[in-house]
């Protein structure tokens, strides 16, 4: 099944709940949470604290990107009931694979993410090890970014890699979807396509959240 997962990066702060509860309504299936540090990209953001505040309040699972260096010390903060995904950059693990491994053994699903620059080679060998693979399609750090075309040729790669390995990951995308883009990017093979500014910039969110997903079906 095609999912969607709003980021709430791009949702009002001060409102956080008002705001998880119009996506929720009105049919998204997952929640984006986007951690940065500043130190593996030019921007902070939220941590765990922000993310547990929503326990209870939604039922939608937690999809959360960390954007950050050494990400091994702060996955235990990660996990909950609620926890879908923890995806870690690529880029940011020296020992990718036992990264991957700490997750899965946490009961979450162990997602991977890939910087617009950095090539699908990169994870030749841990294509078993993952349930998620996240192509970035801007570089990391801030929302309303421009989309970069090339993602979708990573896109297609990835699935043809997929099929022709047997592998079980979904594919992720994240960075400048919107309604112009979301239906390419799904018929590429994305699984869940993350939206932030296109989702929360509407003039009606509900109703901005019922055509993307209509759009990837
Ligand atoms: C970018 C983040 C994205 C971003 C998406 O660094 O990982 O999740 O918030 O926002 P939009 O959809 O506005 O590009
Ligand atoms: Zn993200």
């Amino acid at each position: 099944m095609k999912r969607l997962a709003p980021s709430i990066l791009s949702a009002d702060f001060s409102a956080l709940a008002a705001d998880v509860n119009k996506i929720e309504t009105a049919g998204a299936h997952l929640i984006h949470v986007d951690v940065m540090d500043g130190h593996f990209v030019p921007n902070i953001t939220i941590g765990s604290l922000v993310m547990k505040s929503l326990i209870g309040r939604t039922s939608m699972p937690f999809d959360v990107h960390l954007m950050i260096s050494d990400p091994d010390k702060y996955i235990n903060e990660f996990v909950t009931q609620q926890t879908e995904f923890i995806t870690v950059h690529a880029e940011a693990c020296i020992h990718l694979h036992r990264t991957l491994q700490q997750i899965r053994s946490l009961g979450v699903k162990a997602g991977v993410a890939l910087n617009p620059a950095t090539s699908l080679s990169r994870i030749e060998y841990i294509f078993e090890d993952a349930d998620l693979i996240l192509i970035m399609s801007v570089n990391p750090g801030f929302g309303g970014q421009k989309f970069i075309n090339s993602a979708v040729r990573k896109v297609e790669e990835l699935a043809r890699i997929r099929t022709a390995g047997g592998y079980n990951f979904e594919i992720e995308i994240d960075g400048g979807i919107g309604t112009s883009n979301i239906k390419t990017v799904t018929e590429a093979g994305v699984d869940i396509a993350v939206a932030g500014s296109a989702v929360f910039g509407a003039e009606s969110v509900e109703n901005r959240v019922r055509e993307l997903i209509s759009l990837m079906e």
